[in-house]
This record gives C-alpha cells, structure tokens and sequence, in this order.
C-alpha cells in the first residue's frame, strides 16, 4: 500500500497539474496586462480610417462629438467640450477621464476598450452603431485636441 508519501511517484501529476495551471495563470495575467495597452491612438485612428476607406477629418469629428443626433445626449454631454478635462456622466454624474490623449496617457490604448465604449455610446447618442468613419473623424478629432 502507499501512502501519503510527498516523493511518491504518484504525485507526480498532481504537482505537474499544479505547475501548468501557475503557468496558464500568469499567461493570462500577462495577456491582460498587454490588452490594457496594445494600441495607441494613431494606430486606432488608423484602424478606422483603413475600415471607412478615408482619413479622419478632425472638423467634422468636433461637430459629430459636440452635437445631439437622435436622442437627448452629444457625445460631449459626458465626455465635456472640449473633452481634455475629465468628464462627468450626463445621468450617474460619475467623473470620467479626458477623452484627449494629450491630457490623459492611457486613453484610446486598449482597442476591445475603444470598440466596446464606441458600440454602447453611440447607441446611447445615435440610436445606432457608428460608422468607421465617424469613429475615425472622433478620433481624428480628439489626437488634434491641444491640452
Ligand atoms: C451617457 C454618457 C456618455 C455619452 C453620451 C458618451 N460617452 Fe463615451 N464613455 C462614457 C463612459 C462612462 C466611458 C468610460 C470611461 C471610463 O471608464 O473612464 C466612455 C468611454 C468612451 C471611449 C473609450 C475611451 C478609452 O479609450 O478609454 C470612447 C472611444 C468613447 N467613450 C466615445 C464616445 C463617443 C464617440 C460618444 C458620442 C457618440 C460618446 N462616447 C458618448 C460615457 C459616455
């Protein structure tokens, strides 16, 4: 009979267990730390501009962030005009970070990020998805925002 031996061979796999899920753990923290900044914000702007198949144009950006479409809310009804200050949510009046990377480093830095808040604000704004166009004039817009 064996028993609780810690050198028994048939510890073996438990312990190897033990090993491969360290490794998968701190691959996954690994991998998340990189998503929280694998992008930057030309290279976002870049994105949309090769998907709408045309550069950003900042004027044109600034008006569709600061004016209402279809709802109660702009873009700028949260994120400030000019957003390089920090914002305050239109409804919760949670302060939100400035919106111009030239005040705020670590903006338009995580692309599941961009795409997540892009989908779920320009529905709150527009009634709609926006175009990669539109999200390429924003960003076009917000790079060229002076702090
Ligand atoms: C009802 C309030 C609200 C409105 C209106 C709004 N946003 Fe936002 N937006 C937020 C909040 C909250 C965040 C998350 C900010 C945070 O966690 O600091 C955010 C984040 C973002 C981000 C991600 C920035 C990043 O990299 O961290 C983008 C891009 C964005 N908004 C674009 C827009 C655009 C474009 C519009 C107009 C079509 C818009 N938002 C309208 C509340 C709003």
């Amino acid at each position: 009979m064996t028993t609780a031996n810690p050198s028994s061979p048939r510890r073996w796999p438990t312990t190897l267990l033990r090993c491969a899920l360290a490794l998968g753990g701190s691959l996954a923290l690994m991998a998340q730390a990189q998503a929280a900044a694998d992008t930057s914000p030309a290279q976002q702007l870049a994105r949309f501009a090769a998907e709408a198949g045309a550069p950003g144009q900042a004027e044109r950006g600034r008006v569709f962030f600061t004016s209402r479409h279809a709802g109660e809310w702009s873009c700028a009804s949260c994120h400030g005009n000019p957003p390089t200050a920090a914002g305050k949510h239109a409804s919760t009046g949670k302060p939100i970070d400035a919106m111009a990377p030239a005040a705020n480093a670590r903006v338009l830095t995580d692309s599941a990020r961009v795409d997540k808040w892009f989908r779920r604000n320009c529905k709150d704004v527009l009634q709609r998805e926006c175009s990669p166009a539109e999200k390429a004039d924003v960003l076009a817009y917000l790079i060229n925002l002076k702090p």
